[in-house]
């Protein structure tokens, strides 16, 4: 939590930058040129910059943008060199939660309303879409900073990566909508969900350090692989907390069963209970209930076959396995100890 606080800085200035708290005609002119007719930028400051601001501001972790720059570190890059970058990383994460919020109808954000309660689905819909190809710009305004090879090798880079997190919510969404045989899904189906939903932007923060750092294409495969694990068991954390939450968890307990989400704990629960438990959890999860005592319910039968446990041990095992696999390709630094604890952070996390 210390080595996440020490790189905010770093990071919101750099969002900073691309998006200010103020906005003025510099700002706007400076991204996009000089204006067709003019500029306004009340309704800018109103429709994008506070509400954005009003989300960033209320914390998050910004352990993307974090795991990229200890990638950076890592590698022997240049931090200073890559920092816009950084905003690349957190922008497409805060534009992917803004709008995945309306999706899953959720209603708390980081300990407040979702930006869509507050402000409207409209503008966050707007919002968090802005954020999305405003995420591209630092690609743009660093042209004279990068050869144009290694620029083309980043902007393809960050295209597939956002496509594949679309990907991902296709089927996290297709699934608790019962629009896709739920019931069947295979692990392996559910961790090629997370590996797009959640694995990507991990993988993206150690891809783009590769490459802003001319490293190969296989260093860059083999550390974008283990990334994607340390996001995979992320998101298997965050399912785990979900119904069973921490002081300081800023989402609503049980959220997933009232989505109905399919998560490792709902697969596991639904191979290991007896046929009645099995035929009322899927019972409950199809009712998309706000209701407290049918939530707790569902969480029983859950915790009962063991899904738990079973997912913990999965996720630490997930993660160890990947670090084996790339820790003869790093150079012994500090960057290193840390990028292993940072592993490790990730699916020991409580919050
Ligand atoms: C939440 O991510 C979305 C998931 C992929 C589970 P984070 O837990 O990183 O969100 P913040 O930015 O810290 O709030
Ligand atoms: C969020 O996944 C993943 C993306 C936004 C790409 P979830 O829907 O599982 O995460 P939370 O629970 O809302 O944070
Ligand atoms: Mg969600
Ligand atoms: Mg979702």
């Amino acid at each position: 939590m210390k080595f996440l606080e020490e790189k905010k800085g770093v990071i919101d200035d750099s969002i900073r930058k691309y998006l200010p708290e103020k906005m003025d005609e510099q700002y706007i002119e400076w991204l996009l040129g000089k204006p067709s007719y003019e500029y306004t930028t009340k309704a800018i400051q109103k429709a994008l910059s506070d509400p954005i601001w009003d989300f960033l501001n209320r914390g998050g972790k910004r352990w993307r943008p974090a795991l990229f720059m200890l990638f950076t570190e890592a590698l022997g890059g240049d931090l200073k060199k890559v920092a816009d970058f950084t905003a690349t990383l957190e922008l497409l994460h805060e534009g992917s939660i803004m709008v995945d919020d309306i999706e899953d109808s959720s209603d708390l954000r980081r300990g407040k309303p979702c930006t869509h309660k507050i402000f409207g689905e409209d503008v966050a819909i707007n919002a968090g879409n802005f954020m999305y190809f405003l995420a591209f710009f630092p690609l743009i305004k660093n042209r004279g900073n990068f050869s144009e090879k290694t620029l083309l090798r980043a902007w393809e880079t960050v295209l597939e990566e956002t496509t594949r997190i679309h990907y991902g919510q296709a089927s996290d969404i297709a699934w608790h909508k019962g629009m896709a045989d739920a019931d069947g899904i295979k692990e392996s189906e559910y961790l090629q969900m997370c590996a797009y939903k959640t694995g990507v932007l991990a993988r993206l923060s150690a891809r783009l350090a590769v490459i802003l750092n001319d490293g190969s294409e296989k260093l860059e495969e083999k550390l974008g692989k283990f990334s994607e694990s340390i996001g995979v068991g992320f998101q298997i954390q965050d399912d785990i907390m979900n119904i069973a939450p921490t002081e300081g968890w800023g989402k609503e307990t049980g959220d997933d069963i009232n989505e109905g989400k399919r998560t490792l704990l709902v697969i596991h629960a639904l191979k290991n209970s007896d046929d009645s438990s099995k035929k009322r959890l899927i019972e409950i999860l199809e009712m998309h209930t706000k209701d407290k005592a049918l939530i707790e319910e569902a969480i029983e039968i859950i915790k009962k076959s063991g899904a738990v446990e079973y997912a913990k041990e999965f996720a630490r095992n997930m993660v160890r396995d990947a670090w084996e696999e790339v820790e003869p390709l790093i150079p012994e630094n500090d960057a290193k100890e840390k990028l292993k604890a940072f592993a490790d952070f990730m699916v020991e996390r409580e919050i």
